[in-house]
């Protein structure tokens, strides 16, 4: 075991015990997931900018077992499970491409070839100055929208190479692109909008123009999972 030691610090204390406090103390064990990527989230914070910082070490994953009442191995066992969790360093935007097979059929294939070649790097790779990673991953659920991106904790849906280089150009420059679908559709509706049930009101409430990247869904940023 490493002679490092690892605990939740300041906001990032603050968000593991609001996590476990969901939780019957004999199931706190639920709250793995969150705190996994809370510790993720607290190294990225403290390495800062191009350091590497977001992903979860075994000092971290034996703190949170610790905390949890958990073998280490069960630890280690959801953090090599979900690709969400990082076991090494990656750049602070992480691109992970879905390759599976809806996605593939959309076009992910070129998708990558096109990061790679705008960034100068593999699949699994990271930028020299450590701002970006590419990573392939398995399916993310957005399949409906595919091709899809995840990059840090958000989708980014029906995605061109042309829409997702735009993307990673406005990231490069600190901004933030607008997640979810790149096409303007609504959640998982078809292309070109609804083609049957028109009439009435919609189960997903009506359609508001001004709503947030995912049409009914609020504007403004969703509310963090952990
Ligand atoms: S296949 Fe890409 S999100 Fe499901």
């Amino acid at each position: 075991m490493s002679a490092e030691t690892f605990e939740f610090e300041g906001k990032f204390k603050a968000e593991a015990e609001r996590n476990l406090a969901k939780y019957p103390h004999e199931r706190r064990q639920s709250a793995i997931l969150a705190l996994l990527f809370l510790a993720q989230e607290q190294r990225a914070a403290k390495a800062g900018a191009g350091k590497g910082g977001r992903w979860v070490d075994e000092t971290a994953m034996r703190a949170i077992a610790d905390m949890l009442g958990m073998p280490y191995i069960r630890v280690m066992e959801v953090a090599t499970f979900f690709t969400q969790i990082n076991l090494a360093p990656v750049g602070d935007h992480h691109i992970q491409l879905c390759g599976t097979t809806p996605c593939m059929l959309r076009g992910a294939e070129s998708l990558r070839a096109a990061v790679e070649k705008h960034l100068g790097i593999h699949e699994g790779e990271t930028t020299e100055d450590g701002r970006f990673t590419l990573s392939e991953v398995e399916c993310l659920g957005a399949c409906c929208n595919a091709p899809m991106v995840q990059i840090n904790d958000d989708y980014y849906e029906d995605l061109t190479e042309e829409s997702l280089l735009a993307i990673i150009d406005k990231l490069a420059k600190g901004e933030k692109p607008v997640p979810g679908s790149q096409i303007g559709r609504r959640c998982s509706e078809p292309e070109g909008g609804p083609h049957v049930l028109k009439d009435g009101p919609s189960p997903q409430g009506p359609a508001d123009p001004k709503g947030g990247p995912h049409g009914n869904m609020p504007a403004g940023e969703p509310e963090k999972l952990y």
